[in-house]
């Protein structure tokens, strides 16, 4: 890849892949894209506001800049999408659909992220397969399987070099995620170091598969970058690098910050989503088909959050 577009690039992922996509590619070869008007994407690079629904105009940016590569992160989460379904499964297919028929067209390779929340209650829930039962019960889900089987049909039926990974819930400390079931993740550390104390909407109890963002974004390029021939699968990896409950996050908190409290206020829809995902992927086949290793586990991210929020509290930031 070397000259990328990127839709959705204000996003939770999308801001920090621009700028490691810019680090590695130059800043003119990665075109950055959102609905809104994102300032900060303009200054190492070119950005333009595009609708992603927007054929036309998505079309015209893929031709005026010769793209040869698109990441589509365009996507309402989990939690929000129960709430507006029909508009969930609109953005989500919509922006997909129109990145699959370009990607046609332009003879581009397309990255779209899928989900734990491919998954449903009736997936096997420990070591979850890379393929098994797909039966999601949220619209999230349902739009995340439709994404991997219309892109693995794009690949077989046109070509179209269409790869994806099926990310956890993501952790950064740049931008907040919004309307995700594994929001709590990140919201715990900001609130430690704000007040020191988290009011947690999922049940202690309940594991989820979640990774550090560096591991993610290193995720989106390596796989990119993977050799085709080597690839099995396309449309969708499993990739894993920590599974935890509420209550085992909490207890590491604590350890960083002292007296450090938490308490629940169970969101049933959250819950319900929550308990309906696998507890931990089997990644076997990202490792054996393009080399995928996580860096961070719970402990040094942990470490890594905090630091980064007290840096942002110190500097008035939050
Ligand atoms: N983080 C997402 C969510 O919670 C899952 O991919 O919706």
């Amino acid at each position: 890849m070397k000259r990328i577009l990127i839709i959705g690039a204000g996003g939770q992922i999308g801001s920090e892949l621009t700028a490691l996509l810019r680090s590695i590619y130059g800043g003119d070869n990665v075109v950055a894209t959102d609905m809104r008007d994102v300032e900060s994407l303009a200054e190492t690079g070119p950005f333009h506001v595009l609708n992603a629904l927007d054929a036309q105009a998505y079309a015209d940016l893929v031709k005026k800049y010769k793209i040869d590569t698109i990441f589509n992160l365009v996507a309402l989460l989990s939690a929000t999408g129960e709430k507006i379904p029909q508009k969930a499964w609109e953005i989500n297919i919509g922006a997909l659909m129109n990145s699959l028929e370009i990607a046609r067209e332009c003879g581009c390779a397309l990255f779209t992220p899928s989900s734990i929340g491919a998954f449903g209650p009736s997936t096997p829930k420990d070591k979850t397969p890379q393929d098994t039962i797909m039966r999601p019960t949220t619209i999230y889900g349902v739009c995340k399987v439709t994404g991997e089987l219309i892109s693995d049909y794009y690949h077989t039926r046109f070509g179209v070099d269409t790869r994806s990974v099926r990310f956890p819930g993501l952790i950064s400390s740049l931008t907040l995620p919004g309307g995700g079931t594994t929001d709590y993740a990140v919201e715990i550390f900001y609130e430690a170091v704000k007040t020191g104390h988290f009011t947690c909407p999922v049940p202690s109890d309940v594991y989820m598969d979640m990774m550090y963002m560096p591991d993610a974004l290193h995720a989106c390029v390596q796989l990119m970058e993977a050799d085709p021939d080597k690839l099995i699968h396309r449309n969708s990896f499993n990739i894993a690098s920590m599974s935890f409950t509420p209550e085992i996050i909490c207890n590491e908190v604590k350890k960083l910050v002292p007296g450090f409290t938490m308490d629940y206020q169970i969101d049933p829809v959250k819950e319900a989503i929550a308990r309906s995902w696998p507890n931990s992927l089997d990644d076997t086949c990202a490792r054996e088909e393009w080399g995928w290793k996580p860096k961070w586990d719970l402990q040094s991210m942990s470490v890594d959050m905090l630091k980064k929020i007290q840096e942002k509290k110190a500097k008035g930031l939050i």
